[in-house]
């Protein structure tokens, strides 16, 4: 199987995980993260915007949609946690963010898969305790799989 399974025992465990993942994204790279409130996606987010080089801290932008970050490559941080149906998402236009030249994050991207790159890495994250997060990464397609295999 190309799936990476691992565990993080800290929010720094999760932001360091993050960061070597935001060291190996190329331009137009999609990272999709699936799970319930609290599981470290945000976390995971900020160490990526760290692996690009982005000094700014990477708050959840649930409230505006989509924050740009600027680094090595900007990253386009998405949040679809208020978004109430498919055509709310369909109607933001976010192509341009999916195929453009940054790395696009999308926090609870389970509530629009169907509108997303196939091409993706998605990114399945757990609560399993306290200072537990269960990471289960799904590559779809090639470059994911390269990563993927990278990160092993
Ligand atoms: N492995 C871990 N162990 C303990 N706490 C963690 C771990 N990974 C992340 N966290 C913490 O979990 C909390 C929720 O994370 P957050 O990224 O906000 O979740 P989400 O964005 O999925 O709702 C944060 O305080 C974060 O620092
Ligand atoms: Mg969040």
């Amino acid at each position: 199987m190309n799936s990476l399974e691992l565990t993080t025992r800290s929010p720094e465990q999760t932001q360091e995980f993050g960061t070597r993942l935001g060291e190996l994204a190329n331009p137009g790279d999609v990272i999709l993260l699936v799970g319930k409130l609290g599981a470290g996606k945000t976390c995971l987010t900020q160490g990526i915007a760290w692996g690009l080089g982005i000094k700014e801290y990477a708050a959840s932008p649930s409230f505006v949609l989509v924050r740009e970050l600027k680094g090595r490559l900007p990253l386009y941080h998405l949040d679809f946690y208020r978004l109430e149906n498919l055509a709310e998402i369909a109607e933001l236009g976010l192509d341009e963010y999916f195929y453009g030249q940054g790395v696009s994050v999308v926090e609870w991207a389970e509530k629009a898969l169907s509108l997303l790159p196939p091409e993706n890495l998605l990114i399945e994250m757990e609560y399993i305790a306290e200072t537990g997060r269960r990471l289960e990464l799904k590559p779809s397609g090639k470059r994911y799989r390269e990563m993927v295999a990278r990160l092993k």
